[in-house]
């Protein structure tokens, strides 16, 4: 028998343990396996949207209704749902006032391309909640990130974006580099992508100052973009001073900061931003702020603000280049309201972060327990177990901490056992509906897998 291991675990073990979970996962959903078999030839590739083929089980469930932290399939199988639609659903499905809001703006129209009263509560309710901004309204925070970009490029009259390598910030074009001996470049695997993204990005390794600070120092750099935190590798965390110092040298170099919390809106209150009181040019949110309608909210700090009403007001009639046509909908502004007022408070919050605590430190004690080199990282709601030592420095780190196929078995142990976890990372959210049994379960299923996979042969 081989002694050969991934992140500690027998590679013998392991495969048999994916090939029995995998069995295990088809045996229990013949009916979505059958429906997709009849219906799926429509969709290109077989999925409506083409990131659902990354899910590691042997083929999609159908799913007939999720609600708080719970979600169904059509075979009848249950799951506490951790995954929560990879954040947009970060406040539990279809919260009360959420759905309560939708019913009623659905008698009332659904788009008008005019504002609404509601428009104004969610303008003042996004400054209370997120700090002093001007804001605007988008459908995702790709878009949200994009127009921002714009903005900075627009006031400083300079071509670059300054990202993180391993970063994400949807599809914006620009974002997809990465670094090779040094150099900033095309990101691999891009489809379509015939511009050479160097001319308008730069990319330097998060946690990296004397980086970042050489790459401002060449005066062509408009914006950083950059998460709080990264969350869309493995996930890492800032070292201390890191932000301090990235809010320092944008300020010296004339280099707008924007700063997106699409994810670490998990962290609490306000996100990170507010949090940990930093200060950003550009504020940027999406997926769960309002409740899991599509929606994303950028907002312009009062200086930057006064920046792009004066560059705007002095260009040439014509496109700006930003905006969608439904955007600023009044079902968003109905569901932005009732998220922050109702649904992002601070006692849900308080919820979400003794739970995610919790899940922290069992999941830390059964890999403990097994002795595994893994490691469980938290940025409030968020919390994830990686499959390598940490903690992690940057996004060459966070790409070699990555073990699809540890992760993959393990994800779709945890789905037979009855726990949904994020496909792309390791990551499990708590909701204001997640429950402390659904914790425990989930740390108890967790360690029955490592159990398995660590058994001897
Ligand atoms: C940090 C961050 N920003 C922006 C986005 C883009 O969000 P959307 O796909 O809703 O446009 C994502 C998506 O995962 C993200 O993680």
């Amino acid at each position: 028998m081989s002694t050969e291991t991934i992140a500690g675990i027998p590679i013998a073990r392991l495969s048999g343990f994916a090939a029995s979970e995998a069995a295990r996962y088809a045996k229990a959903r013949p009916a979505a396996a059958q429906a997709m078999a009849r219906g799926a030839g429509a969709f290109l590739g077989g999925v409506p949207m083409h990131w659902m083929s990354d899910w590691p089980m042997p083929h999609l469930p159908l799913i007939s209704k999720a609600a708080g932290a719970r979600i169904k399939d059509i075979d009848g199988n249950t799951l506490d749902d951790f995954c929560l639609g990879d954040t947009g659903s970060m406040f539990g499905h279809s919260p009360a006032p959420v759905a309560k809001a939708i019913r009623t703006q659905a008698r009332r129209g659904l788009t008008y391309m005019l504002p609404t009263e509601a428009a104004l509560t969610a303008g003042r309710l996004l400054t209370d909640r997120f700090g002093d901004f001007r804001w605007q309204i988008a459908t995702t925070a790709t878009d949200a990130n994009r127009f921002a970009l714009r903005v900075a490029r627009a006031i400083t009259g300079r071509p670059k974006v300054l990202v993180f390598n391993g970063c994400y910030h949807g599809t914006v074009d620009d974002t997809f580099v990465t670094i090779e001996n040094g150099t900033t470049v095309n990101s691999p695997g891009l489809l379509g992508q015939i511009n050479d993204l160097t001319a308008t990005a730069v990319c330097c390794e998060f946690n990296d100052l004397a980086g970042v600070e050489a790459a401002l120092a060449k005066g062509d750099v408009a914006a950083i973009l950059t998460e709080p935190v990264m969350t869309n590798s493995c996930m890492v965390l800032p070292a201390p001073g890191f932000h301090d110092r990235l809010r320092q040298l944008s300020l010296r170099h004339g280099t707008l900061l924007i700063i997106d919390e699409t994810h670490t809106i998990s962290t609490g209150l306000g996100g990170y931003t507010r949090v940990h009181g930093l200060e950003t040019d550009i504020f940027v949110v999406g997926k769960c702020v309002a409740g899991g309608m599509p929606t994303a909210v950028w907002g312009l700090s009062p200086a930057t603000a006064a920046r792009y009403l004066e560059v705007n007001a002095d260009r040439p009639s014509g496109r700006s280049g930003m905006g969608t046509t439904l955007s600023g909908n009044p079902m968003q502004f109905a569901c932005l309201v009732a998220t922050l007022a109702e649904v992002m408070t601070p006692e849900n919050y308080a919820h979400m972060e003794t739970l995610a605590e919790r899940l922290t430190n069992g999941l830390a004690k059964a890999i403990d327990r097994h002795d595994l080199p893994w490691h469980v990282i938290r940025v409030g709601a968020r919390v994830e177990f990686i499959c390598a030592p940490g903690p992690l420095l940057n996004g060459a780190e966070a790409a070699l901490a990555h073990q699809p196929v540890v992760e993959a078995a393990v994800h779709t142990g945890l789905i037979n056992r009855g726990s949904l976890i994020a496909p792309f990372h390791n990551m499990m959210l708590i909701s204001p509906a997640t429950k402390k049994r659904q914790v425990d379960r989930l740390i108890d299923n967790f360690d029955a897998i490592l159990s398995d996979l660590c058994k001897a042969a």
